[in-house]
């Protein structure tokens, strides 16, 4: 039964049902073209053996505590140095997921006099840290180099006296462009500032080994890299790699690292199997790097789109309730497609967001790239 209480939440409802922007739990249906377990590890035989024999060994299904009591597993130990020694990183935390630890780096490193410059579309757990910041912050138009730039130098000049800390996602998730990672660590350096770079999108994916497109800035005294692990590493939780002063100064002064349980040691067994592979299994890479180019020709061909050149293709269709129902037509035809609207990205860029992952082969993706082109047109219609 209704009460005015709830009545306030349905109003809220039908407000986002109105302007296209309600959301609603769908069950995976059709071939994958959304999910971001871009190198097929989320049910690699490996990652499921490597829980297998960690249960075998004894390592509990959870921590039973927060890190700091007595949820410090020796599995978390051994990921995290495994993780800092791949990653030539000062120090890793693991953390339960990437949104949690991109809280944590944004709340807590930033200090009251310091300053957030950071990218107009970074991600929401950027912005729920940023937002908990004693730090002042600022956002510059993407991918504006010149505008970090002036953006620390007006702060300065109206008497700014901390630090800086640039924010960016090496590869960014909704538009599946790059980062100029060296000219933005040259501008934090030329500031005495700090460099953030979330490579949720890259790591497994690109740079040596899979160890993302930050991976030459990695150990460095200003330099704080953020890989999730529940992308193309196929598992859960999240890897903030950085020098151990802000390691340690997170594990005494983040919130939710100290008050919450930690992640299950069962899960840090398998991150590492994760991460192994990613180093041994380098053909993986290639094979990803094959199917996105055959998905980028077929959607040039077939749509006449530019396509980002990675496995993040987003479709840019505008109006909200047009994304919604091409995504249909797709899973209606079979293809696992889904709709990103406003707030996710931009007022006015409602897109399709096709990820190209080893889940699927060129035959599928010239089959949904076919069944795209028809969908578009038949909303026309
Ligand atoms: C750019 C970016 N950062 C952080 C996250 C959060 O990571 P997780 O899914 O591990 O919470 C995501 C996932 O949506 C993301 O796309």
């Amino acid at each position: 039964m209704s009460s005015p209480a709830l009545a306030r939440y349905e109003a809220k409802l039908a407000g986002l049902q109105r302007r296209g922007r309600a959301r609603a739990l769908l069950p995976q249906q059709g071939v994958d073209f959304t999910s971001n377990d871009y190198l097929g590890l989320a049910n690699a035989p490996r990652v499921k053996a490597a829980i297998s024999a960690a249960i075998e060994r004894g390592v509990p299904a959870g921590a039973g505590g927060s890190r700091l009591l007595r949820g410090n597993h020796a599995e978390h130990e051994a990921l995290e140095e495994e993780a800092a020694s791949f990653f030539g990183a000062g120090k890793v935390l693991y953390f339960g997921s990437g949104y949690a630890a991109n809280a944590a780096t944004f709340s807590t490193l930033p200090q009251r006099d310091d300053l957030i410059v950071h990218d107009a579309l970074i991600h929401a757990s950027a912005h729920e840290g940023i937002s908990a910041s004693k730090a002042l912050s600022v956002a510059v138009p993407h991918n504006d180099v010149e505008a970090f730039d002036q953006a620390i130098g007006r702060w300065r000049q109206a008497g700014g006296k901390g630090h800086p800390w640039i924010a960016v996602e090496s590869l960014y998730s909704m538009d599946g462009d790059q980062a100029p990672l060296t000219a933005l660590a040259d501008i934090a350096d030329r500031h005495e500032g700090f460099l953030v770079v979330d490579e949720a999108h890259a790591t497994g994916i690109y740079g040596p080994d899979g160890r993302g497109l930050a991976a030459g800035l990695e150990g460095r005294g200003n330099v704080v890299v953020l890989h999730t692990c529940g992308k193309a590493l196929g598992v859960s939780g999240a890897l903030l790699a950085l020098p151990a002063v802000l390691a340690d100064h997170l594990v005494n002064r983040a919130r939710n690292f100290i008050y919450s349980t930690a992640p299950s040691p069962l899960m840090a067994a398998a991150v590492r199997e994760a991460l192994r592979m990613i180093a041994d299994e380098p053909e993986r890479r290639v094979r990803l790097e094959a199917l996105i180019s055959h998905a980028g020709e077929e959607l040039r061909s077939r749509l006449g789109l530019s396509p980002s050149g990675s496995q993040i293709l987003p479709v840019m269709i505008g109006d909200n309730a047009r994304a919604l129902r091409i995504a249909e037509r797709m899973r209606a035809g079979g293809f696992d497609v889904r709709a990103i609207r406003p707030p996710t990205v931009p007022e006015g860029t409602a897109r399709l967001r096709i990820s190209i992952t080893l889940n699927v082969d060129e035959g599928q993706i010239s089959a949904m790239s076919e069944r795209l082109a028809m969908a578009i047109e038949e909303d026309r219609a």
